[in-house]
């Protein structure tokens, strides 16, 4: 008898699943989902040509890109974006000898809260290649106060935190264009806001970092156009995002070729154990 009822229980189940699945699929055939205006006009993120230094297996970073990025960063991004996972003494992996790091944490442009030790006030003091990037804003009521409502991120490891990664930061820092003429008036960038498909809704609050050629002046002699300036930022932020990234290749490297190693050893051994024996 529970066994009876217990099927029976069973298949009402099975009768309101399979009836609400075959309702569901008829409505989404007949009454298919419209596509939003976000999607339509959305563009999907690319790579700059030839991409990164650092992709692929064998991808190293380029040190002079890193330190032309970096000059990017510094005087065009830190005006707003903080940096809060990287210390300024991580920056000789780059190439920066240490006193040339000293120098960059002394003068960096925003000073290091701390607490006066003769009066217990809180102050600020110079930068040293310890601290990590001081915040930009106290806190994000000031930076959202400052953005018009919008909170510059932290940029440490935005090329791992979108979807795109890397392609997705060098796109939307080169995407910045004129609304289409067709595009819906409710769309359209309100004040504060400008428009950029690479931005998932198309509209967002940092104005233009990167508008002229020549905005920063390269030490190394290379031409700062604005792809160029976007692409070293970009893969000195893939860096601040994974500094080990050329250690974690080589291991995979050193893994791969021990396993086959050990694969070829375990053949010949099983070769070996059962020379003797008729199969
Ligand atoms: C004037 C201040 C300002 C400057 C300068 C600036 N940004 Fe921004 N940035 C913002 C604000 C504000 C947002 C948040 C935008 C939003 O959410 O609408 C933002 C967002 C971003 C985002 C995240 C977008 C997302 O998907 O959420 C990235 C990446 C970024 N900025 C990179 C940069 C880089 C690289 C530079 C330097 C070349 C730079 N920014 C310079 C204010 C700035």
């Amino acid at each position: 008898m529970v066994r009876v009822i217990g099927f029976l229980v069973g298949l009402g189940f099975v009768f309101v699943l399979g009836f609400s699945l075959i309702t569901g699929a008829i409505n989404y055939v007949s009454n298919p989902p419209a596509e939003t205006v976000e999607h339509e006009f959305h563009r999907h993120a690319h790579a700059p040509e030839g991409g990164f230094a650092s992709d692929g297996p064998f991808g190293r970073f380029d040190r002079q890109q890193l330190q032309r990025g970096f000059q990017v960063f510094k005087e065009v991004c830190a005006a707003c974006h903080s940096l809060q996972y990287v210390a300024f003494r991580n920056l000789t992996d780059l190439g920066f000898t240490e006193p040339e790091v000293d120098a960059i944490a002394d003068q960096w442009q925003i000073q290091v809260p701390t607490v006066d030790p003769e009066t217990g006030e809180e102050t600020t003091r110079n930068a040293v290649a310890a601290d990590r990037f001081p915040h930009v804003y106290p806190n994000e009521t000031a930076g959202r106060a400052a953005n018009n409502n919008a909170y510059p991120p932290d940029l440490s490891l935005i090329t791992k935190a979108r979807e795109g990664g890397a392609a997705y930061t060098y796109s939307l820092l080169t995407g910045y264009q004129d609304p289409p003429e067709d595009l819906p008036e409710a769309n359209r960038p309100g004040t504060g806001l400008y428009y950029n498909p690479y931005f998932a809704n198309l509209n967002l609050a940092m104005p233009p970092p990167l508008t002229a050629d020549g905005q920063v002046t390269y030490a190394d002699g290379t031409e700062a156009t604005i792809d160029q300036m976007a692409e070293d930022v970009t893969a000195f932020l893939i860096w601040t995002a994974e500094p080990k990234l050329e250690a974690r290749k080589s291991t995979g490297w050193a893994v791969l070729i021990f396993l086959v190693f050990a694969t070829v050893l375990a053949w010949l051994a099983y070769q070996n154990v059962w020379r003797d024996q008729k199969h």
